[in-house]
């Protein structure tokens, strides 16, 4: 706490706090853009406060991204938490990422590391609508999609609408489209404007927005000067509990309230 204060940090955890009406916001000294070491300690606060709100029992639903492999990587449960009986699931299918940074893969790399349970969701990327019906009956699926949507915490990484339209190799006119629509950041296969509008979303199985907003405790991990406006157009949507971020985000996210 003493340094947060010498940086100023924890006056920029309140401004946005006040702001966007959250539960709770951290930010880490620095930009983890310009350093894999911040980037760890970003990784390293937001398995912090998971661990702070996890209760033995929940349903975690995680999403991908490089963010959220190094919450994933970070997470050491402290002597006494007993979350055996924990479970974590992906937050969607697929989305076109590496498989190291899919949210299969760090659901299940985040309960290994505190002996939870989890289950995975086996499905290819951008199912077309026929793919996607006939998934969805599938007996298999109906049941991990059930214990997603009724997940008691999310912990998800937000990106940049371009950034990630990118690299999800996404066809030039839906890139076009997006643009038009003022599209700034993406976060569970969902795409925001400035106002936090859902301006498009992807065909993958999973948590839909209806389930987010029902989720009692939902925890967005994003840093980086680059990030800002995404980080803006997600709290905008409303639906966030706890924030966790950087100084170089915060800076400019505080900038322009
Ligand atoms: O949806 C957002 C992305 O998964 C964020 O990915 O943490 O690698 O920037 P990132």
């Amino acid at each position: 706490p003493v340094v947060k204060d010498i940086f100023g940090l924890a006056n920029l955890e309140e401004k946005i706090r006040k702001a966007y009406g959250l539960q709770k916001v951290v930010v880490i000294a620095g930009d983890c853009e310009t350093s894999p070491l911040i980037k760890r300690e970003l990784g390293r606060a937001g398995a912090k406060a998971l661990l702070r709100v996890m209760q033995d029992g929940d349903v975690v639903a995680v999403t991908g991204g490089s963010t959220m492999a190094e919450v994933a990587e970070q997470l050491t449960p402290s002597a006494n938490a007993v979350l055996k009986q924990s479970w974590f699931v992906p937050a969607r299918g697929g989305l076109g990422e590496s498989l190291e940074i899919q949210a299969n893969t760090i659901a299940s790399g985040m309960a290994k590391r505190l002996g939870a349970g989890y289950s995975l969701l086996h499905v290819p990327d951008l199912l077309g609508k026929e793919a996607y019906q006939s998934l969805v009956h599938d007996p298999n699926i109906h049941d991990i999609v059930g214990m997603i949507r009724k997940a008691r915490i999310v912990v998800h990484g937000i990106g940049d609408a371009m950034e990630m339209a990118r690299r999800r190799k996404m066809e030039l006119p839906m890139v076009e489209d997006l643009q038009k629509d003022g599209a700034l950041a993406e976060s569970f296969g969902y795409y925001f404007d400035e106002e936090g509008v859902v301006v498009h979303k992807m065909l993958t199985l999973g948590l839909r927005l209806e389930d987010i907003m029902k989720t009692d405790i939902v925890i967005g991990i994003a840093g980086g000067k680059s990030k800002a406006k995404a980080i803006h157009a997600v709290l905008k949507f409303g639906h966030e509990g706890i924030l966790v971020t950087d100084e170089a985000a915060a800076m400019e996210i505080v900038s322009e309230l």
